[in-house]
């Protein structure tokens, strides 16, 4: 398990591009099962949930190869196997996105209940719904959904939507399970989120009939066979947002490139009422420089809701920026209403944050300060990162294998922008495994004052690993051999 050490207080400067989207890629891996031709993706990021996605599709007895260059390559099987197991679905909840795709390929999949995570209970309720409505006998046995339709999917008209209002992977599957079933579908309630029409993009290359895309109204007209398409990716807009607000919280001018501003106007419209001075092309965004000392961010706040409003997975960094703002502001999460695994941790880098509900109010400006924290969701981890980047002193976050799902080498782009950050082996029992908030918790902690992250691995008698090395920056010779992986 790798830690990040981040010595807090430096000022970002240059430019750093953004990788295709994880979100976006999981449901287009999962499209390649519906035709044994090639599909070819050249930016999927190198992230550990893609590579947990292969892992699911090779088990399905897809081919997948990554050239030097990092194209994805997928040929799914003639017939491929019917059966995703706990063991891989445990791993990645988004692996579920497999369900449609092969029960219409096959006409039967048998795919583990994904449990519950740390964001809260996800329920797959309204992806069982979408399969009945489209004529599948839906069982649910041993943990597993078990889903068959012989004689093949018919199309049908449904609402898809949940309490929670639309589901991204619930619409994805449908609509990926629509395109080969007989007639029409109508999707009402479907989720309007960049990612689903990217996924309903590469699967109209791959001819299927679909419209109504970023609509709350979907039409797929089936056809019989889809065939194989080259299809890139949409930038990953929660990498992208992520990186702005990195900028935004260090006063930095930081040019975040290749990425979509369309995707984030919830985002740039929340930084302008917080006075963060930055401005945008078409496919990128700025942060300007500022001293910290003079101006702080207005508090502002958020609500997260489905798109264009905006998005959960932008909520912790968010919080995070707000500890920071002058005065109070809240948050409130409306789709996992329990995503706040953040707050504790941030409270001990000397956050004031109360949770009330679904809500959190921040009280700023914090002094934060450096100490150890604990990353728990992929977001979260983030959300962490950006405190430590202006923390006083060293920021510890250990258990970074969170962030790697989603960051290609987050500490190696930071880096290059002028951060302080190293990856570092950590010792499992350096830190306790408990990180439930209790008073002592709130009290935040100063760790060693430590000059520089790679020094405080090899410093003595500091609290990180005995086994603790700092990794140094990958040769291009490594990056490749990993690409190939
Ligand atoms: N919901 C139901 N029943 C269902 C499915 C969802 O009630 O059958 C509820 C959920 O509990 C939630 C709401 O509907 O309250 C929305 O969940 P959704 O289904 O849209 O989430 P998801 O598709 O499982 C994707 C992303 C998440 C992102 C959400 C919301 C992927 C692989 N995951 O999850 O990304 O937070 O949409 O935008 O695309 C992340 O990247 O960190 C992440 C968690």
């Amino acid at each position: 398990m790798d830690k990040f050490v981040i010595e807090g207080g430096r000022k970002l400067q240059g430019s750093v591009r953004v990788s295709g989207s994880k979100n976006a890629v999981l449901p287009v891996l999962a499209a390649t099962l519906l035709t044994d031709e090639p599909v070819v993706i050249p930016n999927a990021p190198d992230v550990s949930d893609v590579r947990q996605m292969l892992r699911v599709l090779e088990g399905l007895g897809s081919k997948c190869e990554r050239s030097r260059e990092g194209v994805l390559t997928v040929r799914s099987a003639r017939v491929p196997h019917n059966e995703a197991g706990w063991d891989c679905v445990r791993k990645m909840r988004g692996s579920v996105a497999v369900l449609g795709p092969v029960l219409a390929r096959t006409q039967y999949a048998r795919v583990s209940l994904p449990g519950g995570c740390v964001i809260g209970v996800r329920p797959v309720d309204l992806h069982v719904k979408g399969m009945r409505a489209l004529g599948a006998k839906v069982e649910l046995d041993g943990g597993d959904i078990i889903a068959t339709a012989t004689g093949g999917l018919r199309g049908a008209e449904m609402y898809l939507g949940g309490a929670q209002g639309p589901t991204v992977l619930g619409t994805a599957n449908v609509m990926m399970a629509a395109t080969l079933a007989k007639g029409r579908t109508v999707i009402h309630g479907a989720a309007c989120e960049p990612e689903v029409v990217d996924l309903g993009e590469c699967l109209n290359k791959m001819g299927a009939r679909i419209t109504g895309l970023g609509s709350p109204r979907i039409e797929i007209e089936g056809v019989d066979r889809l065939h194989g398409c080259t299809h890139e990716v949409i930038p990953d807009r929660i990498e992208a947002g992520t990186l702005v607000i990195a900028g935004a919280m260090t006063g930095s001018k930081i040019r975040v490139e290749g990425c979509r501003p369309d995707h984030l106007m919830i985002l740039l419209e929340r930084l302008r009422e917080a006075e963060l001075p930055h401005h945008f092309g078409s496919d990128w965004i700025e942060t300007m420089a500022f001293d910290q000392r003079k101006k702080r961010a207005k508090p502002t706040d958020v609500t997260t809701l489905p798109h264009p409003a905006f998005p959960t997975d932008l909520q912790a960094q968010w919080m995070a920026l707000m500890t920071t703002a002058d005065g109070m502001s809240l948050v409130t999460e409306t789709i996992f209403t329990d995503r706040y695994m953040h707050v504790a941790e941030l409270m001990r880098m000397g956050a004031n944050i109360r949770r009330q509900g679904a809500s959190a109010i921040v009280l700023g400006p914090a002094n934060l300060k450096g100490t150890q924290v604990m990353a728990s969701d992929l977001r979260a981890s983030a959300a962490l990162v950006l405190a430590g980047l202006v923390a006083e002193g060293t920021t510890e976050v250990h258990r970074v294998y969170h962030i790697d799902r989603g960051y290609a080498r987050i500490e190696q782009r930071l880096a290059e922008l002028g951060a302080s950050i190293a990856r570092i082996d950590d010792d499992p029992d350096a830190i306790a495994t408990d990180t439930a908030p209790s008073n002592e918790t709130l009290v935040p902690r100063r760790p060693a004052a430590l000059p520089s992250p790679v020094a405080s691995a090899a410093a003595p008698g500091v609290k990180s690993s005995p086994l603790g090395k700092p990794k140094p920056a990958r040769s291009s010779a490594t990056k490749a051999k990993a690409a190939r992986r």
